[in-house]
């Protein structure tokens, strides 16, 4: 295909990594009513049973098709809002309104995903019918003491990998946020180390000085040494986690959800350990990491459109762009099932850069 005569549609690819736990919402939206939720392109309701439980089914009442989203919850099943068909939390039919026979048949069913709630969200495992052997990721430090907790729930016009790569992407931080975060001025070359396991890969970040925006000098006025790890782990977790000096820990973490090819949401959740009370810090920094996304969602959304606009990714690099990758190379490898076995670190390579 040549590049000056672009398809009419075409979008970034979407990994259809099915077997995998994705948060759907948080558990304080699912309350009374159903929730619809897109997960891979897949509609879906969610629902509480009579016991309190989240219940997850594919958004497709087995009758006519209608959404059964667009029911409502009565004891605990989910009635179809087309002839009142209900469902039960794994998906059968308990109710046909008029009809004397038994309601249960496997033709009746919808198909139901299984769900663990926990940490205060809805997560949803994407193989229908399974009973999965894994757990959803466990963000760290919620529950530790001196830790304090923000969560923010973010989306972007874009692929999962982008909005992963973009997350964990240290050179545009200069350039895009510069003087929020880094400046474009003062660069340090620094040595990165990147480490590829089975299903994450991780980037330690070495001799790197305290950033110069004005959020880290709140931190650590004083300068001190920076530790500096970013993260991707399988199917779609980014981490980036710093000390700076001796008192300030702070770990960022998203859980992204593929809704389609060019939508991704984000459920951030910061936990942090920080010099500065964190009542003081949060209406200084939320602000500030808002804008820094803000600016983040305008470029992918423009991304998205011109790889769009031209039929598909076409992407240069050089050996900076560390882990975008890395994590196409995860997400290829999951969904073609050619996972290694063993978790044993793959490869290690060391880079220099500036920053
Ligand atoms: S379409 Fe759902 S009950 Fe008929
Ligand atoms: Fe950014």
């Amino acid at each position: 295909m040549s590049a000056n005569t672009p398809p009419p549609s075409a979008a970034s690819p979407m990994y259809r990594l099915h077997p995998y736990w994705y948060i759907a919402c948080r558990s304080s939206e699912l309350r009374a009513e159903p929730v619809a939720r897109t997960i891979l392109g897949i509609p879906l309701v969610l629902f509480r049973d009579e016991t309190g439980s989240a219940k997850a089914l594919v958004d497709r009442c087995p009758h006519r098709n209608v959404p059964l989203s667009f029911g409502k919850v009565s004891d605990g099943k989910l009635v179809c809002g087309y002839h009142g068909w209900a469902f039960d939390g794994e998906g059968a039919c308990r109710d046909v309104p008029g009809f004397t026979g038994e309601p249960n048949h496997r033709t009746r069913c919808a198909s139901s995903h299984a769900i663990v709630e926990q940490q205060g969200y809805i997560w949803v495992f994407m193989s229908a019918g399974v009973t999965p052997e894994s757990k959803p990721f466990e963000f760290p430090h919620m529950d530790t003491k001196g830790y304090t907790v923000v969560r923010r729930d973010l989306e972007a016009e874009c692929s999962l990998h982008a909005m992963a790569e973009n997350a964990l992407d240290v050179p545009h931080t200069a350039f895009l946020h510069g003087g929020l975060f880094r400046s474009e001025s003062v660069r340090n070359p620094i040595q990165a180390v990147i480490q590829r396991f089975r299903d994450h890969v991780e980037a330690e970040y070495i001799g790197e000085p305290r950033p110069t925006g004005i959020a880290a000098r709140l931190l650590s006025p004083s300068g001190g040494v920076v530790t500096h790890f970013d993260r991707f782990f399988l199917p779609s977790i980014i981490q980036v986690e710093y000390r700076i000096g001796d008192e300030n820990h702070i770990v960022l973490n998203g859980a992204c959800t593929p809704v389609s090819e060019t939508h991704t949401r984000m459920f951030a959740v910061v936990t942090a350990n920080t010099r500065v009370p964190a009542w003081l810090l949060k209406p200084i920094l939320l602000p500030i990491g808002l804008h820094i996304f803000g600016q983040d969602q305008v470029v992918l959304r423009l991304q998205t459109q011109t790889i769009q606009t031209f039929g598909e990714e076409d992407f240069a690099s050089t050996e900076i762009d560390l882990l975008g990758r890395h994590i196409q190379r995860l997400l290829r490898l999951a969904e073609a099932g050619q996972l290694p076995d063993s978790d044993e670190v793959v490869a290690t390579r060391d880079i220099t850069m500036m920053v």
